[in-house]
């Protein structure tokens, strides 16, 4: 990223002579002082390659410079200086700053909107990109905005250059192979639609009938009960539609809006307004999605994404005293979207899910410990409970990834701010050294002040606030249990066993048409049978 353009300093007087002379001096003294204060490279920082005077009381300096000091940060470094020596010697007030002429060089072919404020126009060639922006006054200069356009662009180009590499993947930890003669091997998502616990409803959603609910609330209630509630945490309720500004606090909105889903509100509560598209439903029994979408408003919310951002929001300009701290809530009232596009498969990769989203709030040392602790009792879950072959990694932190930043993370740093993912090997996939037979099922983060900053939460000691949240997605956790056990509860560890000799397996449905085919049907009376065993 370069700089290159015109900073105009207006004086509240002529220019005289002798500081036409003394100009070179004090240009020479910005190259060499505070133009390049602190860059390291100097080519990093700005210099000024030549300098006039025009209009008898304006001083023009051509500038480039680089990504440490941009141009209009060498506008203001260059103002003080130049305020001190015109103030001092010749009783000459500067009376504004004119950025003229700036264009910013990125390396890389980028796409740059006009509608960005101060973009005045756009060159791509030769793989570098040119921004050309409109006239900025001092006033401008000092604006959010612009900082927030120069970070854009930086960016945009960092991505470029870094988007070609590998995610970042760490391995933390893995539980021992185990020696099973005959471990299971067949896919659970197949078998549970084969035998009609499960049907498709649309795209990557599903009907969830009462024998596949029944193992979803047994994986959910033995997490629950042995790592989620002996820790302390209680239950709180989330909505699960989120106002647009939401997203754009955490950082959502711009990076994942590929993979959110929207809601809308209708153009109005008088059905009488929607009496031409009711009248069209009725007579053609069509509901064209374009004809809908003319009766409903722009979405004005998206639909839970990540689960843990109604916590912040609402924390959000609260003040937290000690004897408030922890917060510690989970939540699992309603599902999760994501649109996938192209990844969906059976009920481990859908549209709509469900999750328990653990969340908490401290003080980094608080916030450090919880997550040791919830550490702790996952592999006694992993261990000891479904008894898995597991593995955690050290990852790029969701909430990074997930506002589309960039980052690069050199190794683990277990006690800063980050994201570990628990891995389950499904063995229907293939050999555990493939890494794609192994599913993520969920995931624990620390998130520093990721959060507590842009929602303003404070300490009345004006202390630091973290946050952490961890993903329990049951879905996959329940997939990655009868992937490594099978359907037989009689092979299942202890204290699986245990939960369904004291909780019956409700009834599948048994039609005439379902389910659909015949050996569908005899595995259900096979499965059926071992359940029989059980109670
Ligand atoms: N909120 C975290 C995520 O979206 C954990 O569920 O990954
Ligand atoms: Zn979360």
């Amino acid at each position: 990223m370069r700089f290159a353009g015109k900073i105009l300093y207006i004086l509240s007087k002529p220019i005289p002579e002798e500081l036409k002379v003394e100009l070179k001096d004090i240009v020479e003294n910005l190259n060499n002082t505070i133009l390049v204060k602190g860059v390291g490279k100097p080519e990093l920082g700005a210099k000024i390659v030549s300098y006039n005077v025009v209009n008898n009381n304006t001083i023009v300096f051509n500038v480039v410079s680089g990504r440490r000091v941009k141009i209009h940060d060498a506008a203001l470094r260059a103002r003080r200086k130049l305020a001190e020596i015109l103030g001092k010697k010749y009783r000459i007030g500067i009376r504004n700053i004119i950025l003229e002429d700036v264009t910013i060089e990125l390396e890389g072919e980028h796409k740059v909107s006009l509608k960005i404020p101060y973009v005045k126009n756009i060159e791509v060639k030769e793989g570098k990109t040119l921004i050309y922006l409109s006239t900025l006054e001092e006033s401008d200069v000092k604006k959010p905005i612009i900082d927030r356009l120069l970070k854009l662009l930086y960016e945009k180009e960092q991505r470029l250059l870094w988007g070609g590499k590998a995610e970042h993947w760490y391995l933390i930890k893995q539980s021992g192979v185990k020696g099973k003669e005959q471990m299971f091997k067949e896919d659970p998502n197949k078998i549970l639609e084969e035998i009609g616990w499960i049907k498709r409803f649309s795209i990557g959603q599903w009907i969830y009938t009462p024998p596949f609910t029944y193992l979803l609330n047994m994986v959910k209630n033995l997490f629950l009960e042995e790592v989620v509630k002996p820790l302390g945490f209680e239950e709180a309720v989330f909505p699960k539609m989120y106002p647009l500004d939401l997203g754009l606090r955490t950082g959502h909105l711009r990076g994942t809006i590929n993979s959110m889903l929207f809601a809308a509100l209708p153009i109005s509560y008088d059905i009488a307004e929607f009496e031409e598209l009711i009248d069209y439903m009725y007579v053609t029994n069509k509901a064209p999605p374009e004809e809908v979408g003319k009766y409903v408003k722009p979405p004005s919310y998206f639909l839970c994404f990540a689960q843990c951002e109604p916590f912040y929001q609402f924390f959000s300009k609260e003040i937290m005293s000690e004897k408030s701290l922890p917060i510690k809530w989970f939540d699992h009232a309603g599902p999760s979207f994501r649109w996938e596009a192209g990844g969906i498969y059976g009920v481990e990769r859908v549209i709509e899910f469900h999750r328990i989203e653990v969340v908490w709030l401290g003080l980094p040392e608080q916030v450090i410990e919880i997550r040791n602790k919830l550490l702790d009792r996952y592999e006694h879950f992993m261990d000891k409970v479904l008894d898995l072959e597991w593995r955690w990694a050290w990852v790029t932190p969701w909430y990074l990834e997930q506002e589309g930043a960039v980052v690069e993370i050199k190794g683990i740093e277990i006690n800063k701010p980050g994201t570990i993912d628990f891995e389950v090997w499904l063995p229907y996939k293939g050999p555990r050294e493939d890494r794609k037979s192994w599913l993520e099922v969920g995931n624990i983060s620390i998130h520093g002040t990721k959060f507590t900053e842009p929602f303003k939460i404070k300490h009345s000691k004006n202390k630091i606030l973290w946050t952490g949240c961890s993903g329990f997605g049951v879905e996959r956790w329940a997939i990655a249990f009868l992937a490594q056990h099978g359907f037989n509860p009689s092979q299942w560890p202890e204290k699986v066993r245990n939960y369904v000799k004291k909780n019956p397996m409700p009834k599948p449905v048994e039609a005439v048409t379902y389910p659909t085919t015949d050996k569908g049907r005899k595995k259900l009376e096979e499965i059926l049978q071992y359940f029989s065993r059980q109670s």
